[in-house]
């Protein structure tokens, strides 16, 4: 297995399949005027399926598809049917927002899909119509539901924590996942690219929404889950006593680049090597060009050995915070939003 720089492992790969989304969360894709990616430009699932075994074959073991909203990719279970048959893959897994999920949980699951965690920022549909620019709240519930009796390994929520906008949910967000049997993890607001209207005063941070938590439901005991590349997941896991789990991702005030062990690819075969990069590799054009299996790994090997990417620490240790690119600087690459890097 090949180490970085910083002794990191190439653990996960998230696969972008497509920049599109049929939800606008302001702290993911703001601005009136995104410029989507050019669809010639999107891998095939054949390409993303190769890219995805080079990975393999460098010691990647686990694999998530990502969007903008991955279920707007027709015929996706094709492509989750070609990964799931790679016999090196440990985990397959998906971040969905939930719209489009109900109808085709069960088929997802069919094609060898084992978890899927949903984006579910608030109870109350109007603050979605306001936030998120959805009005499909209703669909949301509905795809969680579906997942939920579809026999996922695992379904998990997740919800990024904004003052202003849900921080008076947390209780009920909670709530409604350990009514479900579900794995919630609040994720504090992350100054990356596309939130353009990021603000330090905006972060809820990890002590304060445990402090929420155990003021209404008790004591909140950490889960000495071990922490590293390949052995666990970004969220700190926390329970109650009466025994319901969930997470707290702290990327803002605790980032944890030091066992990060992933990489994301975008749908038009961009390689970053951190969620904050401003550069990533083009690997869309030497695999069209006829590159050989051994040339792309060389490739991905090589570039994986000089990683020293540490893109959250980095930021937190500035000392005046504020958005990581302008309007302005957003437009300069598409490739700078959330939404195209995938979370
Ligand atoms: P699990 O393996 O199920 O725990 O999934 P995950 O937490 O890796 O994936 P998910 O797509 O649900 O990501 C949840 C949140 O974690 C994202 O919204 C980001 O805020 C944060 N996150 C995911 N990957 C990274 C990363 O590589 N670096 C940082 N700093 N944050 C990340
Ligand atoms: N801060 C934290 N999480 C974010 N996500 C998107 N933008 C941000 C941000 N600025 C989350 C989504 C989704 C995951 C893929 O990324 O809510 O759960
Ligand atoms: Fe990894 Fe970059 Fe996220 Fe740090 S900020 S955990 S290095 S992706």
């Amino acid at each position: 297995m090949i180490r970085d720089a910083l002794d990191r492992p190439l653990g996960s790969l998230r696969l972008s399949v497509t920049d599109r989304c049929n939800m606008r969360c302001r702290y993911c894709m703001p601005n009136e005027s995104y410029v989507w990616l050019p669809r010639a430009s999107l891998l095939t699932f054949e390409e993303l399926d190769r890219v995805a075994d080079l990975f393999g074959g460098l010691g990647a073991r686990r694999l998530r598809l990502t969007g903008g909203e991955p279920l707007l990719r027709q015929d996706l279970p094709r492509l989750i049917g070609l990964l799931a048959a790679h016999d090196w893959l440990e985990d397959l897994a998906m971040t969905t927002n939930g719209i489009l999920l109900g109808p085709q949980a069960a088929e997802l699951v069919a094609a060898g899909l084992r978890r899927v965690t949903v984006s579910l920022d608030t109870l109350v549909p109007e603050r979605m119509e306001r936030f998120a620019r959805s009005a499909h709240h209703a669909l949301v519930l509905e795809g969680i539901g579906a997942a939920k009796a579809a026999g996922f390994e695992s379904v998990k929520l997740n919800s990024v924590v904004v003052r202003g906008f849900n921080d008076d949910e947390i209780e009920s967000l909670l709530g409604f996942a350990i009514e479900r049997g579900l794995e919630l993890r609040f994720i504090e607001y992350m100054d990356v690219g596309g939130a353009s209207e990021w603000s330090s005063g905006e972060v809820v941070s990890r002590e304060e929404i445990l402090a929420r938590v155990g003021a209404r439901f008790g004591p909140v005991r950490p889960l000495d889950v071990a922490r590293g590349p390949g052995v666990a997941p970004p969220a700190e896991a926390f329970e109650l006593e009466n025994g319901a789990r969930f997470g707290v991702i702290a990327s803002t005030t605790a980032p944890f680049c030091r066992t990060c062990d992933r990489s994301r690819l975008t749908a038009d075969g961009t390689w970053y090597h951190c969620l904050y990069a401003d550069r990533g590799i083009d690997l869309r054009e030497p695999l069209r060009a006829g590159a050989s299996d051994e040339q792309l790994r060389q490739l991905i090997g090589d570039a994986w050995r000089r990683r020293t990417d540490r893109g959250a620490e980095l930021r937190a240790a500035e000392p005046e915070r504020g958005v990581l690119y302008t309007l302005e600087g957003l437009k300069d690459d598409p490739r700078r939003e959330m939404h195209t890097r995938g979370g």
